[in-house]
């Protein structure tokens, strides 16, 4: 398709690359005051997920201002349970809070399986994107996991032990099953979207992986993430269990490309675990990027050395924290590019 940087697509296919790729979590959002300039003149983040030339002027922001290797589009994991018929705000510094949640089977019952349509204003925003890029860089497609979406449509709010969510795989296991299908179906029929509009890769985030036992996840949330892997055939797909460093042995039977490490899972165990058919992507603790400048290259230096330059691609092991003075992060993303191996 002639793109001028395809690393990061080379990368996740464990082709050949001349360095390692690299793009952050979160990327797009309010480390950049030209994020925030945004931002403030609406009514709030809603509006911006919601405005498609605007979610894809955000979108391209750091491929411009920080040069990273990928663009991900600007949008939320939560817009699929609003599709399906669960309406959330985000609340000013305290996050998501849906009115409705799901309590019972009737609740699940009424709840829609979405379609790409229900979804038309991040489908638009890519395509602006792609447009807009003109294939300078890859663009990043993504969804929630199921287990993670379930988690905050129980919920209805962040949550330190989502303690309901987990309390609801004993007492209803049957209603959990019937609602992460339902998930799981609109999630397939969003990425498919996603991948027609032009994403070229796609990222599942399954943020909330690490609060199950090994057995839970085995039950609750594999088998979907291995439904929504096998639907997706036409782009590589990296999937991110957040605290799952438990299920790496079986999401590295999934039919995905790469697998995202946080920081607290070593690199070489990983890779001895997953083993070699696998692109792994990560896995800097994001507050590296508070240290001072030499600390930030030389714990970045001495994470590219122990991945090794193919099947790597460059990340924090989670989301940037929005007061990361940018000019960190492009020390982070200067040192991964110019890292001869
Ligand atoms: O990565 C990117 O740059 C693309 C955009 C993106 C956002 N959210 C924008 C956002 C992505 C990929 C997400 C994913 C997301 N959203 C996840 C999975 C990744 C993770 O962090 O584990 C989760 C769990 C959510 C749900 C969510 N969205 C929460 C809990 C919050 C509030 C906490 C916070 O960071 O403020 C959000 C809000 C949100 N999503 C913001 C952004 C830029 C901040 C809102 C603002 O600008 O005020």
């Amino acid at each position: 398709m002639g793109y001028q940087n395809d690393l990061i697509l080379r990368s996740a296919r464990g082709e050949q690359v001349e360095r390692t790729p690299v793009w952050l979590m979160r990327q797009a959002g309010r480390i950049l005051p030209e994020y925030r300039a945004v931002r403030n003149s609406l009514s709030g983040f809603k509006e911006l997920v919601e405005t498609p030339e605007l979610a894809a002027e955000v979108t391209i922001q750091p491929v411009d201002l920080l040069g990273v290797d990928a663009a991900i589009i600007f949008s939320d994991i939560l817009v699929i349970p609003e599709a399906m018929g669960l309406t959330y705000k985000m609340v000013e510094k305290q996050g998501p809070w849906f009115e409705k949640t799901i309590q019972s089977l009737d609740d699940v019952v009424k709840l829609k399986i979405a379609t790409a349509e229900d979804l038309d204003y991040t489908i638009e925003a890519i395509k602006i994107t792609k447009k807009e890029l003109n294939n300078r860089v890859p663009l990043i497609g993504f969804a929630g996991a199921p287990w993670t979406i379930f988690s905050y449509m129980i919920e209805g709010s962040g949550s330190k032990t989502f303690s309901k969510a987990r309390k609801m795989l004993f007492t209803e296991p049957e209603l959990a099953h019937q609602l992460l299908q339902k998930i799981t179906d609109s999630t397939i029929n969003y990425l498919k979207g996603q991948i027609v509009a032009g994403a070229d890769i796609i990222q599942i985030f399954d943020s909330w992986a690490g609060i199950l036992s090994p057995q839970q996840y085995e039950i609750f949330s594999m088998p979907y993430l291995k439904q929504i892997c096998d639907a997706i055939q036409e782009v590589p797909v990296t999937v991110f269990a957040k605290g799952a460093y438990f299920a790496r042995h079986t999401l590295a039977q999934l039919d995905c490309n790469t697998i995202g490490l946080d920081w607290n899972m070593g690199i070489q165990e990983s890779r001895n675990i997953i083993g070699d058919n696998k692109t792994l992507q990560g896995n800097l603790d994001p507050c590296v990027l508070y240290a001072s400048y030499s600390e930030i290259e030389k714990q970045t230096k001495e994470m590219l050395r122990t991945f090794g330059k193919s099947r790597h691609i460059a990340n924090l092991g989670h989301g940037v924290y929005p007061d990361t003075d940018p000019d960190k992060v492009k020390c982070f993303i200067e040192t991964v590019k110019s890292y001869q191996h």
